[in-house]
């Protein structure tokens, strides 16, 4: 028994930690960020809202927002030395290699907010990588399409500011578009916490050797690139360019579900939901929505998305293994119609993830006891054994 929440003595085992910032139930397919429902924060809150909820405890107020708010947009530029971390890469790495490392040599900057055992620093260290992580994303996106770098105009909205920083250039005007901005805002609040993921439990790890913040989020953004994880999203898009048709749709599936095969459905299943995650069917709204308002309709991506979820879902083979659409089924579909490329779709998850992260980190810095990170194994090798010299090898 934790408060209100009851769980068996064999799941209690396995628990990493304690957390008061999200709950999932895996069963019922269930997924609340301190209290608050997904559906409800998806439809009620902008993304800094539930930055707010998620560092400090709660939804702000009109006057706790104003400030929030106006502390991020005075974080969003970086120091002007970081553009030569950029010269250091070839413009055709991968944006996710680029984040890694620049996100890291933000420990560089920052001296002034390492103290991780000063709450004031560790909230200021929070606040600077929620504001620099869309900065530097854009900043990856034009490195890797060779045009000049775009700096934050603080009179823009959170999502606002990123989309111009992606797609403006010196040459001409950029116009905001209103349904691109709010489906970024909710595409991040989609994808802002998970409870204990394998990049959150990094963070951790990282973070309770003392690590400081921006190495720490660093480690998360190495690891949510893997295609198991947060790379997925990027994965899923090009599973069904690959798959092309409906028509192609049951080959496909015979080659997932052939044991020889590797292949796999990107977007479906998930380690702890046994049902929907209710992030992909708020996604699959979203990208409804989106497209119905950009005129975008047919857009042949989706339709066949969503064939393909009707036929996987009526399926023995993953409906006897209990395979859903997580939320990287139709988040690459969305970011599609935003004019994100493939390519940037698992740096948008990490933009989003960094307020999960540095929140989870910051929680369990503040636990007074709090120790090291050290799990431990069951060891299957060798028994002793002697050394012999090496002519007797
Ligand atoms: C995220 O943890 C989080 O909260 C992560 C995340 C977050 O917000 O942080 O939700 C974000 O990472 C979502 C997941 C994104 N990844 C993918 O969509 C990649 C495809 N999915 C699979 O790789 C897999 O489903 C995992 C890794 C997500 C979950 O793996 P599990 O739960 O450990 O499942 P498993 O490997 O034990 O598989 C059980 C069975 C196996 O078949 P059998 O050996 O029983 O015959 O289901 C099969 C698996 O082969 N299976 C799949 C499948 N996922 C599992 N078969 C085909 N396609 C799939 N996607």
């Amino acid at each position: 028994q934790t408060g209100k929440f009851t769980y068996d003595p064999g799941f209690m085992s396995t628990a990493a930690c304690n957390s008061a910032i999200t709950y999932i139930d895996g069963e019922k397919g269930e997924l609340l960020h301190r209290g608050y429902p997904i559906e409800q924060l998806a439809v009620h809150g902008d993304f800094l809202d539930v930055c707010h909820l998620l560092l400090k405890g709660d939804l702000p107020n009109l006057e706790q927002k104003r400030e929030f708010s106006e502390l991020v947009t005075k974080h969003t530029m970086v120091h002007e030395q970081m553009q030569f971390f950029f010269r250091g890469f070839r413009r055709d790495s991968h944006p996710m290699a680029v984040l890694t490392g620049c996100v890291g040599a933000l420990s560089a900057f920052y001296h002034d907010s390492l103290n991780i055992n000063d709450a004031r620093h560790r909230e200021v260290s929070a606040i600077r990588l929620i504001a620099k992580l869309p900065t530097l994303v854009a900043m990856a996106y034009k490195y890797n399409t060779g045009m000049p770098f775009v700096y934050p105009l603080n009179e823009l909205s959170y999502s606002a500011n990123f989309m111009r920083m992606m797609f403006a250039n010196p040459c001409e005007e950029y116009k905001i578009n209103d349904v691109l901005v709010r489906a970024l805002d909710r595409i991040l609040i989609l994808h802002a916490d998970h409870e204990q993921n394998a990049s959150t439990s990094t963070v951790r790890l990282a973070g309770s050797s003392g690590a400081n913040p921006f190495a720490c989020v660093a480690a998360g953004i190495a690891c949510l690139w893997g295609p198991a994880h947060g790379g997925a999203n990027e994965a899923a898009l090009n599973m069904l360019e690959e798959i092309g048709s409906p028509e192609r749709i049951p080959e496909f599936i015979r080659q997932v579900k052939d044991k020889q095969s590797s292949v796999k459905l990107m977007g479906f299943g998930h380690r702890v939901y046994k049902n929907y995650d209710p992030r992909a069917k708020l996604m699959r709204e979203t990208c409804h929505d989106v497209l119905e308002e950009l005129g975008l309709h047919d857009e042949p991506l989706f339709k066949l998305a969503m064939e393909l979820e009707k036929i996987a879902l009526e399926d023995e083979y993953f409906v006897s293994r209990k395979l859903y659409p997580n939320v990287d089924f139709y988040s690459g579909i969305v970011q599609r119609a935003l004019g994100i490329p493939t390519s940037m779709f698992t740096c948008i998850f990490a933009m989003a993830r960094t307020i999960g992260w540095i929140a989870q980190w910051n929680e369990m810095i503040s636990e007074p006891d709090q120790k090291i990170g050290r799990p431990r194994q069951l060891f299957v090798g060798q028994t002793p054994r002697e050394a012999k010299p090496i002519e007797q090898r």
